[in-house]
């Protein structure tokens, strides 16, 4: 009598158990999910990588672009916080000779797919001895004619 109780008694713990089992599984194939598609999106691989790499939508977001109004805009965003006065820091890199710079940074990416992929996608790639404490947000916050215009700014040779 005694023994058949606590075996009643038990299974609620195995199905607890089991419970707790199955939503693992469902979590950890989810993630392996997610984790596909971001692949897809953004290659991070440099095997991946090529001229092309992101020149579509970049010469579509080039297209009338004003490095002037995006000049204001790196302002407006809060991007020259890090990327000017937090430089001297070391927060950020500056962005004084990115024009330049930017090509040599990912190779075979153009200057212009490598700031927007970095501006977009962050973690990508990390400028050596700096941190990845840019935020990962900015693809949702700006829109496709201040990106543009954003990347045009950087692209330009007084960039600061
Ligand atoms: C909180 C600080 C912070 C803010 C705000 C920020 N960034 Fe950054 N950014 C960084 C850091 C740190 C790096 C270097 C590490 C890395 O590569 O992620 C970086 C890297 C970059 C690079 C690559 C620079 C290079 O020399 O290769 C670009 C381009 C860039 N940011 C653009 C922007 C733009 C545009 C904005 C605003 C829309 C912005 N960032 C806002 C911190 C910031």
């Amino acid at each position: 009598m005694t023994s058949s109780t606590s075996k009643t008694a038990r299974w609620p713990v195995y199905l607890v158990i089991g419970l707790f089992i199955l939503v693992t599984i469902i979590f950890i194939v989810a993630l392996a999910l997610t984790t596909e598609t971001e692949l897809v999106v953004a290659p991070t691989s440099v095997a991946q990588l090529t001229a092309d790499t992101y020149m579509d939508k970049v010469s579509v977001l080039l297209q009338g672009a004003d490095a002037q109004r995006g000049a204001a805009l790196v302002e407006q965003f809060g991007c020259t916080a890090c990327h000017r006065e937090g430089a001297v820091n070391k927060i950020a890199p500056s962005y004084e000779g990115i024009a330049a710079r930017a090509v040599t940074r990912r190779p075979p990416l153009t200057a212009a797919a490598y700031i927007y992929e970095s501006i977009t996608n962050p973690t990508a790639y990390v400028v050596d001895s700096f941190n990845p404490a840019m935020p990962q947000n900015f693809a949702q916050q700006l829109s496709d004619r201040q990106l543009g215009d954003i990347i045009a700014y950087l692209l330009t040779p007084t960039a600061h």
